[in-house]
């Protein structure tokens, strides 16, 4: 290997290929040509190091805990900016000017409300259906309502659509919420900002006044901040793959919250309150379920352990759990899954089974705790990821469409049978 590419040597020849540099973090080893050269295709199950483009969003180093929006460091964005600023950042590469802030937030304003249509369609859900579900199948009902965005090629059609799918997401997911309530379906108000629009649109009561809450709304804007993006993750690379095709943005999105409601990828911070009950009601034995963890015989997991590149710390999670700290001081509120949450992960965090797996928290332990304070039910959890991930699958959207990557379409190694000769049902 040289420095600036790479040879294999395979039946008896050798073959170059070229690396791909980077700004800063992994270099890529550009096989474009390694099937037509050579017949061999790559194999790498869950795409553990396979780089599937080239991105100027967001970079995340997992053995140092970085992670960086555009560049700046998340614990800086966290501390100084606001969600509708980071929406702006990831969308459009700089942080804005007064009056492209301004100017941002009246157009997304422009569209604050949704379709009446669409309140039939959330009507025929069972009340206990799935959030997610319901947020799913939504948003890429919204496709019909807004024409103007299914086919979209230049930036400023991309610009509208993204700032339409904004304004209309947060309508979506406060109305799946309203549904599980059965409470009625409210609009937006166009004198509050984004965050407060949304909390007000999710959590008003028919029966009284509605109070904005500080305290509420900034920790929901610091959350929402911290799930904004994560570059190829699972349902990004899901709306990556969907938009690849040149299916529109709300569809595409449609499919990204559908990977986002696993329980391995955002479904885990409802998983982890579920997990922390459960250990709860079982006596307090947080020894017990690391034992659970640990037994390859039992499926069971440590939710919110763990994650596919931050093999150090998860920023995210040192941000969140310090929130965790101040929200519940300052709501008064004493939570015995905080509790059972600090014991788990002071146990883990000294077993070797979790040290040399270099299994840390990640960012869904300790936010479920926060939404909790908050009084969002947990079924809700994952949308509220969902509502903070939107910037993030959109700019990685419309990265994907302005570059012109080509559709997604992976290859497989063929394990099955060979070429056999149909046997009529009768000679079976
Ligand atoms: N509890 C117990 N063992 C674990 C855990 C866990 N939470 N996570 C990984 N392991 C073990 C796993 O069994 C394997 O052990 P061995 O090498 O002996 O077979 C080893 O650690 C490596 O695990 P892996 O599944 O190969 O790692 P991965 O990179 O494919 O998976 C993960 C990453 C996040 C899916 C996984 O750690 C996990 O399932 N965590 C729990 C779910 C969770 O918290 N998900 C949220 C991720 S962060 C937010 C997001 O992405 O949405």
């Amino acid at each position: 290997m040289s420095d600036n590419k790479v040879t294999l040597n395979y039946d008896g020849k050798s073959f170059e290929y070229p690396i791909v540099d980077s700004t800063i973090g992994d270099r890529g080893i550009d096989i474009s040509k390694l099937r037509d050269q050579t017949g061999l295709i790559t194999l790498d199950l869950g795409y553990k190091n396979t780089g599937a483009t080239i991105s100027e969003i967001t970079y995340l180093d997992g053995d140092k805990g970085e992670l960086f929006y555009r560049g700046y460091p998340i614990e800086q964005i966290a501390e100084k900016s606001n969600f509708t600023e980071v929406m702006y950042l990831l969308l459009h590469g700089e942080l804005p000017s007064t009056e492209q802030f301004s100017s941002f937030e009246n157009n997304i304003k422009k569209y604050n409300f949704v379709a009446d249509e669409l309140k039939k369609l959330i009507d025929v859900f069972p009340r206990s259906a799935h959030p997610m579900g319901v947020l799913s199948s939504l948003t890429s009902a919204l496709t019909a309502f807004n024409p103007k965005a299914v086919d979209v090629k230049s930036k400023e059609e991309l610009d509208l659509a993204a700032e339409l799918m904004i304004a209309k997401f947060s309508h979506l997911c406060a109305w799946t919420y309203r549904k599980t309530q059965g409470l009625p379906i409210n609009h937006g108000d166009n004198s509050l900002n984004y965050v407060e629009n949304f909390y007000k649109m999710a959590f008003r009561l028919p029966y009284e006044e509605f109070e904005i809450d500080p305290v509420v709304v900034e920790a929901l804007d610091k959350l929402l901040i911290l799930h904004a993006d994560h570059e190829q993750n699972c349902s990004t690379s899901t709306v990556r793959m969907v938009g690849s095709a040149h299916t529109g943005l709300f569809a595409s999105i449609s499919a990204g919250v559908s990977a986002l409601w696993g329980p391995l990828h955002g479904g885990a911070n409802q998983a982890v309150i579920e997990m922390l009950e459960m250990i709860e009601k079982d006596g307090g034995d947080v020894s017990k379920y690391v034992a659970k963890a640990k037994d390859k015989e039992d499926s069971f997991r440590l939710m919110g352990f763990g994650h596919r590149v931050y093999k150090n710390f998860d920023p995210r999670a040192k941000i969140i759990k310090k929130a965790a700290d101040d929200i519940l001081g300052k709501l008064g509120i004493q939570d015995k899954a905080l509790d059972i949450a600090m014991q788990l992960e002071r146990v883990a965090l000294e077993d070797d089974y979790f040290v040399e797996r270099k299994l840390y928290p990640n960012v869904d332990f300790y936010s479920g705790i926060i939404y909790r304070a908050l009084g969002i039910p947990t079924e809700m959890f994952t949308v509220m990821f969902a509502l903070g991930r939107l910037p993030g699958w959109i700019s990685q959207w419309k990265e994907m469409r302005l570059k012109g990557d080509p559709i997604g379409r992976p290859r497989q190694v063929y394990q099955g049978a060979e070429k056999r000769n149909y046997v009529d049902i009768a000679s079976r």
